[in-house]
Protein backbone atom coordinates (compact mmCIF):
# COMPACT_ATOMS: atom_id res chain seq x y z
CA UNK A 1 0.00 0.00 0.00
CA UNK A 2 0.88 3.56 -0.60
CA UNK A 3 0.54 5.68 2.39
CA UNK A 4 0.84 9.14 3.05
CA UNK A 5 0.84 10.63 6.45
CA UNK A 6 0.24 14.41 7.27
CA UNK A 7 1.98 15.56 10.46
CA UNK A 8 5.42 13.76 12.05
CA UNK A 9 4.72 14.19 16.01
CA UNK A 10 4.71 11.31 18.04
CA UNK A 11 1.83 9.78 16.34
CA UNK A 12 2.44 10.50 12.64
CA UNK A 13 6.11 9.70 12.75
CA UNK A 14 5.88 6.31 15.06
CA UNK A 15 3.06 5.29 12.89
CA UNK A 16 4.82 5.99 9.39
CA UNK A 17 7.83 4.27 10.58
CA UNK A 18 6.22 0.93 11.80
CA UNK A 19 3.95 1.01 8.50
CA UNK A 20 7.08 0.99 6.31
CA UNK A 21 8.74 -1.50 8.58
CA UNK A 22 6.07 -3.54 7.81
CA UNK A 23 6.90 -3.04 4.15
CA UNK A 24 4.26 -0.95 3.11
CA UNK A 25 6.00 2.51 1.13
CA UNK A 26 4.92 5.92 3.31
CA UNK A 27 5.69 9.54 2.61
CA UNK A 28 5.05 11.73 5.79
CA UNK A 29 4.68 15.13 5.25
CA UNK A 30 5.23 17.91 7.20
CA UNK A 31 4.94 21.75 7.19
CA UNK A 32 7.92 22.41 9.64
CA UNK A 33 10.93 22.77 6.57
CA UNK A 34 13.28 22.64 10.01
CA UNK A 35 11.71 19.29 11.54
CA UNK A 36 12.07 17.50 7.71
CA UNK A 37 15.64 18.90 7.73
CA UNK A 38 16.39 17.00 10.75
CA UNK A 39 15.09 13.97 9.72
CA UNK A 40 16.51 13.82 6.84
CA UNK A 41 20.14 14.13 8.76
CA UNK A 42 18.91 11.69 11.52
CA UNK A 43 17.86 13.76 14.36
CA UNK A 44 14.74 12.69 15.59
CA UNK A 45 12.35 15.79 16.82
CA UNK A 46 11.21 13.76 19.99
CA UNK A 47 12.90 11.14 22.16
CA UNK A 48 11.28 8.09 21.77
CA UNK A 49 13.39 4.69 22.36
CA UNK A 50 14.26 2.64 18.89
CA UNK A 51 12.54 5.29 16.55
CA UNK A 52 16.03 6.78 15.05
CA UNK A 53 17.07 3.60 14.16
CA UNK A 54 13.68 2.00 12.44
CA UNK A 55 12.91 5.43 10.70
CA UNK A 56 17.27 4.93 9.45
CA UNK A 57 16.56 1.47 8.36
CA UNK A 58 13.42 1.92 6.13
CA UNK A 59 15.10 4.99 4.58
CA UNK A 60 17.87 3.18 3.63
CA UNK A 61 15.43 0.34 2.03
CA UNK A 62 13.64 3.28 0.26
CA UNK A 63 10.23 2.53 2.22
CA UNK A 64 10.04 5.95 4.35
CA UNK A 65 10.51 9.50 2.33
CA UNK A 66 9.69 12.63 4.09
CA UNK A 67 8.33 15.63 2.67
CA UNK A 68 7.32 19.27 3.13
CA UNK A 69 5.08 19.12 -0.39
CA UNK A 70 1.57 17.80 0.06
CA UNK A 71 1.06 17.61 -3.31
CA UNK A 72 4.08 15.50 -4.13
CA UNK A 73 3.65 13.82 -1.36
CA UNK A 74 -0.22 12.64 -1.67
CA UNK A 75 0.63 11.79 -6.22
CA UNK A 76 0.32 8.17 -5.41
CA UNK A 77 -0.96 7.31 -2.29
CA UNK A 78 -4.30 4.91 -1.42
CA UNK A 79 -4.77 6.04 2.16
CA UNK A 80 -3.75 9.23 3.55
CA UNK A 81 -3.84 9.65 7.43
CA UNK A 82 -3.93 12.84 9.38
CA UNK A 83 -1.62 12.75 12.16
CA UNK A 84 -1.44 16.39 13.20
CA UNK A 85 -1.71 17.79 16.98
CA UNK A 86 -5.41 18.45 18.12
CA UNK A 87 -4.07 20.47 21.55
CA UNK A 88 -6.73 21.56 24.25
CA UNK A 89 -7.64 25.20 22.69
CA UNK A 90 -6.74 27.93 24.86
CA UNK A 91 -9.24 28.96 27.18
CA UNK A 92 -12.50 26.02 27.16
CA UNK A 93 -10.56 22.68 26.73
CA UNK A 94 -12.23 21.88 23.53
CA UNK A 95 -9.64 19.92 21.04
CA UNK A 96 -8.28 22.63 18.82
CA UNK A 97 -9.07 21.17 15.50
CA UNK A 98 -7.52 24.14 13.34
CA UNK A 99 -4.55 21.77 12.28
CA UNK A 100 -6.65 18.89 11.21
CA UNK A 101 -9.46 21.37 8.76
CA UNK A 102 -6.15 23.33 7.47
CA UNK A 103 -5.03 19.78 6.31
CA UNK A 104 -7.73 19.05 5.07
CA UNK A 105 -8.57 21.73 3.37
CA UNK A 106 -5.00 21.62 1.23
CA UNK A 107 -4.98 17.67 0.97
CA UNK A 108 -8.98 18.52 -0.92
CA UNK A 109 -6.91 20.33 -3.35
CA UNK A 110 -3.94 18.28 -3.52
CA UNK A 111 -5.16 14.77 -4.15
CA UNK A 112 -5.11 13.42 -7.74
CA UNK A 113 -7.66 10.90 -7.25
CA UNK A 114 -9.93 9.33 -4.65
CA UNK A 115 -8.51 7.49 -1.50
CA UNK A 116 -9.47 7.15 1.64
CA UNK A 117 -8.31 9.75 4.60
CA UNK A 118 -7.59 8.53 7.53
CA UNK A 119 -7.89 10.58 11.27
CA UNK A 120 -5.38 8.92 13.45
CA UNK A 121 -5.19 11.97 15.39
CA UNK A 122 -7.23 12.13 18.21
CA UNK A 123 -10.48 14.28 17.33
CA UNK A 124 -14.23 14.91 18.53
CA UNK A 125 -17.06 12.61 17.35
CA UNK A 126 -18.67 14.05 14.28
CA UNK A 127 -14.86 15.44 13.05
CA UNK A 128 -14.99 12.41 10.30
CA UNK A 129 -18.20 13.80 9.15
CA UNK A 130 -17.34 17.52 9.09
CA UNK A 131 -13.38 16.11 7.45
CA UNK A 132 -16.18 14.40 4.23
CA UNK A 133 -17.84 18.25 4.41
CA UNK A 134 -14.81 20.26 3.60
CA UNK A 135 -13.62 17.47 1.43
CA UNK A 136 -16.61 17.79 -0.99
CA UNK A 137 -16.46 21.56 -0.28
CA UNK A 138 -13.11 22.14 -1.68
CA UNK A 139 -13.83 19.70 -4.54
CA UNK A 140 -11.74 16.84 -3.42
CA UNK A 141 -12.19 13.73 -6.13
CA UNK A 142 -15.43 12.24 -6.48
CA UNK A 143 -15.10 8.81 -4.31
CA UNK A 144 -12.68 9.71 -1.38
CA UNK A 145 -13.90 8.84 2.03
CA UNK A 146 -13.37 9.30 5.75
CA UNK A 147 -12.36 6.85 8.47
CA UNK A 148 -11.48 6.81 11.77
CA UNK A 149 -8.19 4.77 13.23
CA UNK A 150 -7.66 6.05 16.55
CA UNK A 151 -3.85 5.45 18.19
CA UNK A 152 -3.62 3.53 21.47
CA UNK A 153 0.54 3.83 21.46
CA UNK A 154 2.06 5.20 24.82
CA UNK A 155 5.00 7.60 24.42
CA UNK A 156 8.25 5.60 26.01
CA UNK A 157 6.84 2.57 24.29
CA UNK A 158 5.20 3.87 21.32
CA UNK A 159 6.77 1.02 18.64
CA UNK A 160 6.12 -1.65 20.81
CA UNK A 161 2.19 -0.43 21.44
CA UNK A 162 2.41 0.20 17.45
CA UNK A 163 3.77 -3.28 16.53
CA UNK A 164 1.80 -5.36 19.15
CA UNK A 165 -1.59 -3.37 19.98
CA UNK A 166 -4.16 -4.55 22.07
CA UNK A 167 -6.92 -3.86 19.30
CA UNK A 168 -6.82 -1.95 15.97
CA UNK A 169 -9.68 0.08 15.77
CA UNK A 170 -11.44 1.90 12.35
CA UNK A 171 -14.32 3.42 12.21
CA UNK A 172 -15.57 3.55 8.44
CA UNK A 173 -18.68 3.94 6.81
CA UNK A 174 -17.74 2.88 3.30
CA UNK A 175 -17.00 -1.11 2.64
CA UNK A 176 -14.08 0.32 0.21
CA UNK A 177 -12.57 1.92 3.51
CA UNK A 178 -12.82 -1.01 5.57
CA UNK A 179 -10.93 -3.16 3.12
CA UNK A 180 -8.32 -0.83 2.44
CA UNK A 181 -7.54 -0.22 6.77
CA UNK A 182 -8.07 -4.38 6.51
CA UNK A 183 -5.08 -4.33 4.00
CA UNK A 184 -2.71 -1.63 5.80
CA UNK A 185 -2.99 -3.47 9.06
CA UNK A 186 -2.79 -7.11 7.51
CA UNK A 187 0.73 -7.73 9.17
CA UNK A 188 -0.72 -7.12 12.51
CA UNK A 189 -3.76 -8.82 12.41
CA UNK A 190 -1.54 -11.82 11.07
CA UNK A 191 -0.30 -11.78 14.60
CA UNK A 192 -3.55 -12.06 15.85
CA UNK A 193 -4.33 -8.44 16.76
CA UNK A 194 -8.63 -8.18 16.90
CA UNK A 195 -9.15 -5.86 13.81
CA UNK A 196 -12.53 -3.97 15.10
CA UNK A 197 -14.66 -2.30 12.79
CA UNK A 198 -17.46 0.03 14.13
CA UNK A 199 -19.00 3.61 12.80
CA UNK A 200 -16.79 6.00 12.11
CA UNK A 201 -18.49 8.42 15.41
CA UNK A 202 -17.88 5.08 17.58
CA UNK A 203 -14.40 4.97 16.60
CA UNK A 204 -14.00 8.50 17.76
CA UNK A 205 -15.82 8.27 21.18
CA UNK A 206 -14.01 5.20 22.01
CA UNK A 207 -10.64 6.75 22.06
CA UNK A 208 -11.53 9.45 24.57
CA UNK A 209 -13.25 6.54 26.45
CA UNK A 210 -10.17 4.69 26.78
CA UNK A 211 -8.33 7.68 27.82
CA UNK A 212 -11.02 8.80 30.63
CA UNK A 213 -11.12 5.47 31.88
CA UNK A 214 -7.43 5.14 32.02
CA UNK A 215 -6.91 8.19 33.74
CA UNK A 216 -10.24 7.37 36.17
CA UNK A 217 -8.48 4.15 37.15
CA UNK A 218 -5.26 6.65 37.99
CA UNK A 219 -7.29 8.75 40.37
CA UNK A 220 -9.06 5.59 41.61
CA UNK A 221 -6.13 4.27 43.08
CA UNK A 222 -4.91 7.47 44.50
CA UNK A 223 -7.73 8.49 46.22
CA UNK A 224 -7.27 4.90 47.36
CA UNK A 225 -3.74 5.21 48.21
CA UNK A 226 -4.66 8.66 50.63
CA UNK A 227 -6.77 6.64 52.49
CA UNK A 228 -4.14 3.75 52.58
CA UNK A 229 -1.97 6.30 54.28
CA UNK A 230 -5.12 7.12 57.05
CA UNK A 231 -5.85 3.46 57.76
CA UNK A 232 -2.16 1.88 58.10
CA UNK A 233 -2.72 -0.09 54.82
CA UNK A 234 -0.30 -0.85 51.76
CA UNK A 235 -1.87 0.70 48.18
CA UNK A 236 0.55 -1.60 46.25
CA UNK A 237 -1.02 -4.37 47.86
CA UNK A 238 -4.42 -3.37 47.23
CA UNK A 239 -4.13 -2.70 43.79
CA UNK A 240 -1.92 -6.14 43.49
CA UNK A 241 -5.14 -7.27 45.38
CA UNK A 242 -8.06 -5.71 43.03
CA UNK A 243 -5.75 -5.77 40.16
CA UNK A 244 -5.72 -9.79 40.15
CA UNK A 245 -8.93 -9.79 39.76
CA UNK A 246 -9.23 -10.20 35.69
CA UNK A 247 -12.86 -7.95 35.56
CA UNK A 248 -10.37 -4.91 37.33
CA UNK A 249 -7.16 -5.82 35.32
CA UNK A 250 -3.53 -4.92 37.18
CA UNK A 251 -2.51 -2.09 34.95
CA UNK A 252 -2.90 1.32 35.83
CA UNK A 253 -3.19 1.03 39.27
CA UNK A 254 0.10 2.51 40.20
CA UNK A 255 -0.84 5.02 42.59
CA UNK A 256 1.31 8.60 42.17
CA UNK A 257 1.62 12.19 42.09
CA UNK A 258 -1.06 12.28 39.28
CA UNK A 259 -1.28 11.31 36.23
CA UNK A 260 0.46 14.40 33.52
CA UNK A 261 1.03 14.03 29.38
CA UNK A 262 -0.34 15.11 26.52
CA UNK A 263 -3.01 12.96 26.18
CA UNK A 264 -5.20 12.41 29.48
CA UNK A 265 -5.60 15.66 30.58
CA UNK A 266 -6.55 17.31 27.17
CA UNK A 267 -8.70 14.41 26.13
CA UNK A 268 -10.27 14.43 29.83
CA UNK A 269 -11.35 17.92 29.24
CA UNK A 270 -12.72 17.24 25.32
CA UNK A 271 -14.78 14.71 26.34
CA UNK A 272 -16.32 16.87 28.77
CA UNK A 273 -16.60 19.34 26.37
CA UNK A 274 -18.38 16.77 23.77
CA UNK A 275 -20.84 15.82 26.49
CA UNK A 276 -21.60 19.79 27.68
CA UNK A 277 -22.30 20.61 24.13
CA UNK A 278 -24.37 17.62 23.55
CA UNK A 279 -26.07 18.18 27.17
CA UNK A 280 -24.95 15.08 28.96
CA UNK A 281 -23.70 14.71 32.02
CA UNK A 282 -20.37 13.14 32.75
CA UNK A 283 -19.74 13.30 36.52
CA UNK A 284 -17.76 10.65 36.70
CA UNK A 285 -14.93 12.21 33.96
CA UNK A 286 -15.67 15.70 35.92
CA UNK A 287 -14.82 14.16 39.21
CA UNK A 288 -11.53 12.27 37.89
CA UNK A 289 -10.16 15.77 36.51
CA UNK A 290 -10.77 17.38 39.75
CA UNK A 291 -9.16 14.64 41.85
CA UNK A 292 -5.98 14.91 39.48
CA UNK A 293 -5.68 18.44 39.22
CA UNK A 294 -6.10 18.83 43.03
CA UNK A 295 -3.50 16.07 43.53
CA UNK A 296 -1.09 17.79 41.26
CA UNK A 297 -1.48 20.70 43.44
CA UNK A 298 -0.63 18.80 46.83
CA UNK A 299 2.29 17.48 45.97
CA UNK A 300 4.76 19.77 47.82
CA UNK A 301 2.36 19.62 50.82
CA UNK A 302 4.09 15.89 51.18
CA UNK A 303 7.48 17.72 50.63
CA UNK A 304 6.77 20.06 53.28
CA UNK A 305 5.48 17.31 56.08
CA UNK A 306 8.43 15.34 55.16
CA UNK A 307 10.80 17.92 55.94
CA UNK A 308 8.80 19.12 59.40
CA UNK A 309 6.09 21.26 58.30
CA UNK A 310 7.60 24.31 57.09
CA UNK A 311 9.52 24.88 53.36
CA UNK A 312 11.15 28.18 54.41
CA UNK A 313 14.85 28.02 53.70
CA UNK A 314 14.70 24.15 52.69
CA UNK A 315 16.78 23.12 50.03
CA UNK A 316 15.08 20.11 47.94
CA UNK A 317 16.29 17.62 44.81
CA UNK A 318 14.05 16.66 42.18
CA UNK A 319 14.38 13.45 40.23
CA UNK A 320 12.52 12.96 37.03
CA UNK A 321 10.78 15.96 35.76
CA UNK A 322 8.91 14.51 32.27
CA UNK A 323 5.40 13.29 32.99
CA UNK A 324 7.09 9.46 32.48
CA UNK A 325 10.40 7.77 31.55
CA UNK A 326 11.66 7.90 28.45
CA UNK A 327 9.95 10.49 27.40
CA UNK A 328 11.63 14.26 26.89
CA UNK A 329 7.54 15.40 27.29
CA UNK A 330 7.03 17.76 29.98
CA UNK A 331 3.23 18.77 28.87
CA UNK A 332 1.33 18.74 32.09
CA UNK A 333 3.73 17.25 34.08
CA UNK A 334 3.29 17.11 38.01
CA UNK A 335 7.04 17.74 38.40
CA UNK A 336 5.46 21.63 37.26
CA UNK A 337 3.17 22.11 40.34
CA UNK A 338 4.87 20.21 42.85
CA UNK A 339 8.86 22.75 41.74
CA UNK A 340 6.32 25.93 41.62
CA UNK A 341 4.96 24.95 44.99
CA UNK A 342 8.20 24.23 46.60
CA UNK A 343 9.57 27.43 45.27
CA UNK A 344 6.32 29.65 46.61
CA UNK A 345 6.91 27.88 50.27
CA UNK A 346 10.57 29.30 50.20
CA UNK A 347 12.60 26.47 49.24
CA UNK A 348 15.37 26.31 46.85
CA UNK A 349 14.87 23.41 44.04
CA UNK A 350 17.67 21.96 42.49
CA UNK A 351 16.33 18.71 39.29
CA UNK A 352 17.86 16.67 37.47
CA UNK A 353 16.28 14.26 34.73
CA UNK A 354 18.12 12.46 32.23
CA UNK A 355 16.49 13.50 28.93
CA UNK A 356 14.26 16.41 29.81
CA UNK A 357 16.25 18.91 30.78
CA UNK A 358 16.06 21.00 27.70
CA UNK A 359 12.15 20.81 27.48
CA UNK A 360 12.36 21.04 31.26
CA UNK A 361 14.37 24.32 31.57
CA UNK A 362 11.98 26.98 30.27
CA UNK A 363 9.05 25.79 32.05
CA UNK A 364 10.94 25.69 35.54
CA UNK A 365 12.10 29.14 36.15
CA UNK A 366 14.55 29.35 39.29
CA UNK A 367 14.80 25.44 39.68
CA UNK A 368 18.52 25.19 39.56
CA UNK A 369 19.64 21.76 36.69
CA UNK A 370 22.00 19.06 37.82
CA UNK A 371 23.72 17.16 36.18
CA UNK A 372 23.17 13.62 37.55
CA UNK A 373 21.33 12.13 41.05
CA UNK A 374 24.12 12.65 43.37
CA UNK A 375 25.05 16.35 42.13
CA UNK A 376 21.05 17.34 42.70
CA UNK A 377 21.12 15.46 46.10
CA UNK A 378 24.41 17.44 47.21
CA UNK A 379 23.02 19.50 50.07
CA UNK A 380 19.03 18.77 50.24
CA UNK A 381 17.18 18.27 52.75
CA UNK A 382 14.93 15.92 50.41
CA UNK A 383 15.16 14.27 47.86
CA UNK A 384 12.25 13.47 45.83
CA UNK A 385 11.48 10.71 43.44
CA UNK A 386 9.33 12.25 40.89
CA UNK A 387 9.51 10.32 38.01
CA UNK A 388 10.32 6.60 38.05
CA UNK A 389 13.33 6.41 35.25
CA UNK A 390 14.64 3.09 35.34
CA UNK A 391 18.51 5.03 36.70
CA UNK A 392 16.98 5.95 39.95
CA UNK A 393 15.52 2.59 41.01
CA UNK A 394 19.00 1.75 42.18
CA UNK A 395 20.65 4.89 43.86
CA UNK A 396 23.73 4.41 45.94
CA UNK A 397 21.41 5.28 49.58
CA UNK A 398 24.38 5.36 51.33
CA UNK A 399 25.96 7.79 49.60
CA UNK A 400 23.32 9.83 48.84
CA UNK A 401 22.79 10.18 52.87
CA UNK A 402 26.30 11.41 53.16
CA UNK A 403 26.03 13.60 50.70
CA UNK A 404 22.55 15.34 51.49
CA UNK A 405 21.98 18.04 54.48
CA UNK A 406 18.60 16.41 55.71
CA UNK A 407 17.53 12.64 55.63
CA UNK A 408 13.85 12.62 53.62
CA UNK A 409 13.61 10.17 50.87
CA UNK A 410 9.75 11.31 49.10
CA UNK A 411 8.94 8.42 46.81
CA UNK A 412 6.66 9.46 44.70
CA UNK A 413 6.50 6.68 42.40
CA UNK A 414 7.20 4.06 45.11
CA UNK A 415 10.52 2.39 43.58
CA UNK A 416 12.05 2.31 46.87
CA UNK A 417 11.49 -0.76 49.60
CA UNK A 418 10.94 1.06 52.86
CA UNK A 419 13.05 -1.08 55.04
CA UNK A 420 16.35 -0.46 52.04
CA UNK A 421 16.21 2.95 53.01
CA UNK A 422 15.90 3.63 56.76
CA UNK A 423 18.32 1.07 56.80
CA UNK A 424 20.41 4.18 54.90
CA UNK A 425 19.44 6.06 57.39
CA UNK A 426 17.42 7.89 55.61
CA UNK A 427 13.61 8.76 56.22
CA UNK A 428 10.86 7.11 53.79
CA UNK A 429 7.68 8.78 52.56
CA UNK A 430 6.10 6.67 49.57
CA UNK A 431 2.80 7.25 48.28
CA UNK A 432 -0.57 4.72 50.16
CA UNK A 433 2.33 2.86 52.07
CA UNK A 434 0.56 3.39 55.51
CA UNK A 435 2.18 0.41 56.95
C1 LIG B 1 -1.78 7.51 27.01
C2 LIG B 1 -2.44 6.13 26.85
O1 LIG B 1 -1.88 5.21 27.79
C3 LIG B 1 -2.24 5.59 25.43
O2 LIG B 1 -2.95 4.37 25.27
C4 LIG B 1 -2.79 6.62 24.43
O3 LIG B 1 -2.59 6.21 23.10
C5 LIG B 1 -2.08 7.94 24.63
O4 LIG B 1 -2.30 8.39 26.00
C6 LIG B 1 -2.67 8.92 23.64
O5 LIG B 1 -3.86 9.23 23.74
O6 LIG B 1 -1.97 9.31 22.70
P1 LIG B 1 0.73 8.38 27.46
O7 LIG B 1 0.09 9.69 27.76
O8 LIG B 1 1.89 8.32 26.54
O9 LIG B 1 -0.38 7.35 26.85
O10 LIG B 1 1.24 7.78 28.82
P2 LIG B 1 0.73 6.76 29.94
O11 LIG B 1 1.69 5.66 30.07
O12 LIG B 1 -0.68 6.39 29.73
O13 LIG B 1 0.85 7.67 31.25
C7 LIG B 1 0.05 8.83 31.44
C8 LIG B 1 0.23 9.37 32.83
O14 LIG B 1 -0.38 8.53 33.79
C9 LIG B 1 1.69 9.52 33.28
O15 LIG B 1 1.83 10.75 33.97
C10 LIG B 1 1.89 8.34 34.21
O16 LIG B 1 2.88 8.57 35.18
C11 LIG B 1 0.53 8.23 34.84
N1 LIG B 1 0.23 6.87 35.35
C12 LIG B 1 0.09 5.83 34.50
C13 LIG B 1 0.08 6.68 36.72
O17 LIG B 1 0.20 7.62 37.53
N2 LIG B 1 -0.23 5.43 37.18
C14 LIG B 1 -0.39 4.38 36.34
O18 LIG B 1 -0.68 3.27 36.83
C15 LIG B 1 -0.21 4.59 34.96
Amino acid sequence: MRITMIGTGYVGLVSGACLADFGHEVTCVDKDAAKIGLIHDGVMPIWEPGLEGLVKSNQERGRLHFTTDLAAGVANADAVFIAVGTPARRGDGHADLTYVYAAVRELAKALPRAVVVVTKSTVPVGTGDEISRILKEEGAPEGTMVASNPEFLREGAAIADFKHPDRILVGAEDERAREVLAQIYRPLFLNKAPLLFTGRRTAELTKYAANAFLAMKISFINEIADLCEAVGADVQDVARGIGLDNRIGAKFLHAGPGYGGSCFPKDTLALLKTAEDFGVRQRIVSTVVEVNDARKAAMSDRVREAVGGSLLGKRVALLGLTFKPNTDDMRDSPSIPLAKGLLAGGASVAAYDPVGREQAEPLLPGVEFAANAYEAAAGADALVIVTEWDEFRALDLRRIRQIMAGAALVDLRNIYDRQAVEDAGLTYRGVGRGT
